[in-house]
């Protein structure tokens, strides 16, 4: 008897012609506790390509995690401290306007944000007023505060609507502006055990060499004392593993920076997808991404003969635009940069999105008629699983994408080839059921994509 029991297989008993596993229950019932922090624009700048993609990824790794069982918290840590916001709240007495500021909260914010830059740059009155807002709202003084608080509950206002149009939620919004006092405390801690050292310049660095030789650094403490970006991020992940009491934590970022080794540091369990790059030039409003993406595809669906009648064009529209946007990032590895290009990523057919939605539409059609299948065919879907296993292993989602678009191939050829009017009887309920198991795989694939199936197009 060469059976062994191990932590997953508890007992192993045998009668003859009978052998019993029994299975550690415990390990069953075990939820893994996931953190995600993704997307996670600066609220005085511009929403980027990078965060866009950030989003995308964010909210694909949170769906894939979840529906492999695990308990997913999604935070969305905002970019609303810094000197930025001296400058905002300097620049908006001056050119601001809380009209438009209601009106269209990011834009007038952006406009804002690059008039008083520029100001800045040869005005060293505004740069004091600048600097000057800033350490009002250090020290907490109520109204450089409120005026704080306007900007960052208007664009959280806004965001929210826009996730809600990409079918992305978070269940916190946070920021740098929440770990500000922590930051310090920070400070502390590493002196008391011993790793913070003095620069030459005056600054507090912590030495991160693997040989202790100070070839690799992080500064934590400007030279006068104030904290920086890292180190109230460093903050924020000691606060986030005390609260949360997850597992796991992942950022997804647009670059990989100091911040990636400091605070696997602090914290094991993190990890980091890395290497978003974008090119610059690329910064965009998101929502004017999604609106043109919205009207390319009303374009091409009311030019093509094929299009069907639905009850809401502009809402499909939108999905099919959507879904075009995430499997264009999500076809190649993470890290690779690409041609953007409109045309391309909305074929009908090729490996597109707007073909995955064209698939499924297909088979919402197909399966209206199918009876409640009993006997599912399984090919495909042991595939599944094993394609799920491999993008939770890397984080990646070109192989679920990837998958799922071979899949769409063969669906194409299987309508072609397996017919189901005029098939016999037994051969035509075999195919209707190939159809409605490939039909729920494709369904739930998308969704782990971050993309909400049409069943008209
Ligand atoms: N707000 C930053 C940016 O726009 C990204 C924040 C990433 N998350 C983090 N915990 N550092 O670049």
């Amino acid at each position: 008897f060469q059976l062994k029991p191990d932590s997953v297989v508890e007992a192993i008993s045998a009668l003859p012609g009978v052998i019993t596993f029994t299975v550690n229950r415990k390990l069953l019932v075990q939820i893994f506790e996931v953190f995600l922090c993704c997307s996670s624009p600066n609220i005085a700048k511009k929403f980027h390509a990078g965060h866009l993609r950030s989003t995308f990824i964010g909210n694909f790794i949170a769906n894939l995690k979840h529906s492999l069982g695990n308990r997913v918290i999604r935070m969305n840590y905002l970019g609303d401290w810094g000197m930025q916001f001296g400058l905002l709240g300097a620049g908006f007495g001056k050119f601001g306007c809380q009209q438009k500021l209601k009106q269209n909260p990011l834009q007038h914010l952006f406009e804002v944000y690059v008039e008083v830059n520029k100001e800045a740059e040869h005005n060293e009155e505004m740069k004091l007023a600048a600097k000057d807002f800033f350490k009002q709202l250090e020290q907490h003084e109520s109204e450089a505060v409120s005026l704080w608080q306007q900007f960052r509950e208007i664009t959280v206002h806004e965001y929210e609507h826009i996730y809600k149009r990409l079918g992305v939620h978070f269940d916190i919004y946070s920021g740098e502006s929440q770990h500000q006092d922590q930051a310090q405390k920070v400070v502390q801690q590493l002196q008391t055990q011993g790793l913070l050292k003095t620069s030459e310049k005056g600054t507090g660095v912590v030495d991160l060499s693997p040989d202790g030789d100070m070839s690799s650094f992080c500064t934590v403490l400007r030279s006068d004392g104030t904290t920086l970006y890292i180190t109230r991020d460093i903050a924020a992940a000691i606060d986030r593993k005390r609260k949360y009491h997850f597992d796991e934590m992942i950022y997804v970022v647009r670059t990989l920076k100091t911040l990636h080794v400091y605070t696997d540091k602090a914290n094991k369990s993190t990890k980091h997808i890395p290497g978003m790059k974008t090119r610059t030039g690329e910064v965009v409003f998101l929502e004017d991404v999604l609106d043109e993406a919205r009207t390319r595809m009303l374009n091409n669906m009311s030019q093509s003969k094929t299009t069907k009648e639905m009850d809401d064009p502009e809402d499909t529209a939108e999905k099919v635009g959507i879904s075009a946007l995430i499997v264009q990032d999500f076809k190649g590895p993470l890290q690779s940069d690409y041609k953007f290009d409109w045309d391309r990523i909305l074929q009908t057919q090729g490996d597109t999105g707007v073909f995955l939605q064209y698939t499924h539409a297909r088979l919402s059609r197909s399966g209206s008629f199918i009876s409640n299948s009993i006997f599912i065919f399984q090919i495909e879907a042991v595939r599944y699983d094993e394609v799920l296993y491999q993008s939770a292993q890397d984080l990646q989602p070109k192989h679920l994408v990837n998958f799922l678009l071979k899949l769409s191939h063969l669906i194409a050829s299987a309508h072609r080839e397996l017919p189901v009017k005029g098939s016999a009887p037994g051969v035509a309920q075999a195919r209707l059921r190939l159809f409605s198991r490939a039909h729920s795989v494709l369904a739930n694939g998308m969704r782990i994509l971050g993309i909400t199936p049409v069943d008209r197009m």
